[in-house]
């Protein structure tokens, strides 16, 4: 039996909160619709955060309400306070995500609170949440470095993991904010964070690609027994808040290292590159992620799979 990994999509979210271009409601839905049907199943689709801090996202409330349900996806969307919590709820939303980190310099200037301020704002919405039965991510970002204060401790970013799960969080992802994590660091924080006491089973990576070190890292975490990593189709991301920040790993790179490797996942590689072309075109770029322009490769013929 092939292992099992979660391939959590952070493209409508986290790819197009940083993006120039204003991409219209329908535009998203459209590319939401095509994660789907690629086999995607845990599709991050939004934020209820100020329309003034990502005006990109301005329209959450409308894009969740016009997304169909299909059995089984998952839309988590973003929620850094009980203002979007209530905007959630009301838009529909079963799944969210909370989001702080390893550092106050970041988390100050993210969300306007220290780490410590920013727990004790989720503490009340993810006990609504919990009382709703919503499926609940937190986020530790800059948990390999920080854009405003250097190097993290992995004890420190674990801390605040425990912190969260406290707070009942189902998963912690830890965030690689600015992609300036290298395997080893992988290696030492998952190690730090199960002795510490976060199951492996619920710990998340997220890794943006700014150095290209995001597909190794996630090698090394898979060596390290974990099985969800985020991904973004096309490559796109980052945070207007993290200076330095690049697009994430690109969800296409992550289904070629994956099927290659023999792990299964559900994701169809020919239909990820079908949604990274369409978010490409509708921001105007060229689409550079490397699977995205080799396209994949079947073994038993030699040729190219899914190329443009
Ligand atoms: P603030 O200004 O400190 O707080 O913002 P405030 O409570 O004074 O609110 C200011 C204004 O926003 C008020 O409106 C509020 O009503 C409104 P005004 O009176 O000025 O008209 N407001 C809201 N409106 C809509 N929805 C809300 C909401 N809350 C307040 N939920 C706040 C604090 C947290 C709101 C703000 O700083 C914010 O929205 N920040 C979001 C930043 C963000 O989304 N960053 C990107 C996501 S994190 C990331 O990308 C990292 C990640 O990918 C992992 C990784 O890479 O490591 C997850
Ligand atoms: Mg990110």
């Amino acid at each position: 039996m092939p292992e099992h990994v979660r391939i959590y999509e952070v493209g409508p979210r986290d790819g197009l909160q940083n993006e120039a271009t204003p991409i219209p409601t329908a535009t998203k839905a459209r590319y939401v619709d095509l994660l789907v049907a690629a086999g995607l199943r845990e599709i991050e689709a939004t934020s209820f955060v100020s329309p003034k801090a990502i005006p990109q996202l301005a329209d959450a409330d409308a894009l969740l309400a016009a997304l169909p349900r299909p059995t089984g996806v998952r839309y988590p969307v973003l929620v850094p306070n009980e203002r979007g919590m209530a905007r959630a709820e009301a838009a529909g939303a079963d799944a969210l995500a909370v989001f702080t980190a390893a550092t106050d310099a970041f988390t100050e200037r993210n969300i306007g609170m220290t780490v410590a301020e920013s727990l004790d704002a989720f503490a009340p919405v993810l006990t609504r949440a919990r009382a709703l039965g919503w499926w609940r991510r937190a986020y530790v970002s800059t948990a390999f470095g920080c854009p405003y204060t250097g190097a993290v401790d992995p004890a420190r970013a674990v801390d605040v993991g425990l912190r969260l799960l406290e707070l009942g969080v189902d998963e912690v992802c830890f965030g690689d904010t600015i992609g300036v994590g290298v395997p080893s660091q992988v290696v030492e924080l998952t190690q730090v964070a199960v002795d510490g006491g976060i199951p492996r089973e619920q710990i998340a990576y997220h890794f943006h690609d700014t150095r290209g070190t995001a597909l190794a890292n996630v090698a090394a975490g898979l060596a390290a027994g974990v099985r969800a990593f985020d991904a973004s189709s096309g490559g796109t991301g980052g945070c207007p808040y993290a200076p330095g920040a690049a697009g994430n790993l690109a969800t296409e790179d992550l289904v070629y290292l994956l099927d290659a490797m023999g792990y299964e996942h559900g994701v169809r590689l020919e239909g990820v590159l079908e949604a990274a072309r369409f978010v490409a075109e509708a921001l105007g770029k060229p689409l550079t992620t490397k699977v995205g322009q080799a396209g994949g490769w079947d073994p038993r013929t030699g040729a190219p799979v899914g190329r443009a």
